[in-house]
């Protein structure tokens, strides 16, 4: 390595009762592409805040550009050149792109007067050194999630930086956006920037980085050369447990559907749509963007209606009309976004889990039961294995994977007859996956009917007995998933051999 950039030696930091970090290290050199990778609530993000001084670290030090700090300033980390573009990219939609790029140097200029002339020159520069062909006068709001990530990088790069940390890039991005955003992060590097970038995607870190460290439970298990690493080792070294995941038995399945679905139709979103969702089974649909897959499953859960068709549950035509509707059916639906549209994040842990399941822990006059509440939420911690040391936290306090565990207990907590998750572990951690994925088959096991929308092919093939395959709002090809490899499916999917 010629110099290191950032080095990071036994930092600790507790929050509370939680040692979110218990001495770790890690080194990245000049111009060098680091992962960081580690499970669900490990300790990176925080470290990444400790690094760029939004948070103090209980002991240890951080060295950057070879200058020690034992305490890091937010304003000493940007002069020191270190970025980070956090997952919100904490950009001003209702401004335009010009005006993100340039108003905190014109703010920090400490200028009189604003000058346009001048912003729209910065601006200017700023996407010309990635290359990026962005209208200047654009609204932020109206830019896809990748353009907006592209705007944050440009403005990184005009406090001249040394260190760009991108906190889990990926989570929100089309295999398409990824591949582009890896041919910024090499033009970065070529031009002496170091990415610290955060992932526990193994294809990502192999593909991306030439040297990586991994995190487990807020200490460091491994480091090392990428081309080291392989499948594994990154799985063992991510959580500590060997894995062989089976594919679905279809032992279990009823020959009786819950769910038929006859000519469903709605505008151009999806048309004559049939297939059958017998008890016990995990039915996979997948396709592209635009395949019409997801308006499909908001039409069962009753978020948008269908024109012509039938839904029968049980046997029973079926009138969703409202989400109420497929609630009292018993269909629930853990969308994909769950931040913003599976949890309260204000509220606690506890809170988020059993809100749907309130009149059930009512007494006959309409109280609600503590006891009965926490009996439920501690029972739905151990059995989701969620990590957090007090339910009564805000849900926002817990790692992403952790959060959509949360999600999963809310709905599991009522009499389901119908799951269906919508990107089920996006942004989830293999070792969490891994458990979603033994949890979904198991409810399978006892008889529920679960749909797993995904674009993540070897998790469909796991764990789905059949896959419906979508593309241009109809129904291509239907599928038996263990008589399926991933490149046929992924051809099917794409219509690219
Ligand atoms: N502000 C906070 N208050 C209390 N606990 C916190 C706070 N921030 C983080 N933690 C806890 O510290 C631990 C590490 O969290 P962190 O967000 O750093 O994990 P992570 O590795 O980024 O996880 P993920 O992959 O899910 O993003 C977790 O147990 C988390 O609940
Ligand atoms: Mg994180």
């Amino acid at each position: 390595m010629s110099g290191s950039i950032l080095r990071v030696e036994n930092v600790k930091k507790s929050f509370g009762g939680v040692e979110a970090l218990k001495g770790v290290s890690l080194e990245v050199g000049e111009g060098e592409i680091h992962c960081l990778a580690g499970e669900n609530g490990c300790g990176k993000s925080t470290l990444i805040k400790i690094v760029s001084g939004f948070y103090e670290a209980d002991t240890g030090t951080i060295e950057l550009n070879g200058q020690r700090f034992s305490r890091l300033s937010p304003t000493e980390a940007i002069s020191q050149g270190v970025q980070v573009i956090y997952q919100d990219f904490s950009l001003f939609p209702n401004l335009t792109v010009m005006e993100n790029l340039s108003i905190n140097m014109e703010l920090m200029s400490k200028r009189k007067w604003v000058n346009y002339a001048r912003m729209r020159r910065t601006a200017t520069e700023a996407i010309a050194k990635i290359g990026f062909a962005a209208d200047l006068d654009e609204r932020v709001e109206n830019l896809s999630v990748a353009e907006k990530q592209l705007i944050a990088i440009c403005r990184a790069l005009l406090y001249n930086a040394r260190i760009i940390i991108m906190d889990e890039p990926t989570t929100a991005l089309t295999k398409k956006e990824v591949r582009s955003l890896f041919i910024i992060i090499k033009k970065l590097q070529a031009q002496g920037i170091a990415v610290l970038f955060v992932s526990h995607k193994l294809d990502e870190v192999f593909e991306i980085s030439e040297r990586f460290t991994i995190f487990r439970n807020g200490m460091n298990v491994a480091a090392g050369n990428t081309d080291e690493l392989d499948n594994k080792k990154f799985a063992y070294y991510m959580t500590g447990r060997n894995f062989s995941e089976e594919a679905y038995s279809s032992a279990s399945i009823s020959p009786i559907p819950t769910m038929s679905i006859r000519g469903l139709s709605s505008r151009s979103f999806y048309h004559d749509i049939s297939f059958d969702l017998f008890g016990g089974e995990i039915l996979g649909i997948t396709g592209l963007l635009g395949s019409g897959r997801a308006e499909l499953v908001q039409t069962i859960f009753g978020i948008n209606a269908a024109d012509s068709g039938t839904i029968e549950v049980n046997g029973k035509k079926a009138r969703i009309r409202k989400v109420k509707d497929a609630i009292s059916l018993g269909i629930g639906y853990v969308p994909s976004d769950r931040i913003t549209e599976g949890l309260f994040l204000p509220q606690s842990i506890g809170r988020n889990m059993v809100v749907s399941g309130l009149t059930r822990l009512s007494n006959a006059a309409g109280f609600l039961r503590k006891d009965k509440i926490d009996e439920e939420i501690k029972s739905w911690i151990t059995e989701l294995a969620i990590v957090t040391d007090d339910y009564e936290k805000e849900v926002k306090t817990l790692s992403g994977g952790n959060q959509q565990k949360v999600v999963l207990a809310r709905w599991l907590a009522n009499d389901l007859k119908v799951l269906i998750l919508n990107g089920p572990t996006v942004g989830v951690d293999i070792g969490s996956k891994y458990d979603i994925h033994g949890l979904l088959r198991d409810l399978a096991s006892k008889g529920l009917s679960i749909i797993i929308i995904s674009d993540d092919l070897p998790e469909l093939l796991e764990c789905c007995n059949r896959i419906i395959v979508m593309r241009d709002g109809g129904i291509v090809k239907e599928l038996n998933a263990p008589e399926t490899n991933e490149a046929q499916l992924s051809e099917i999917t794409t219509g690219i051999a």
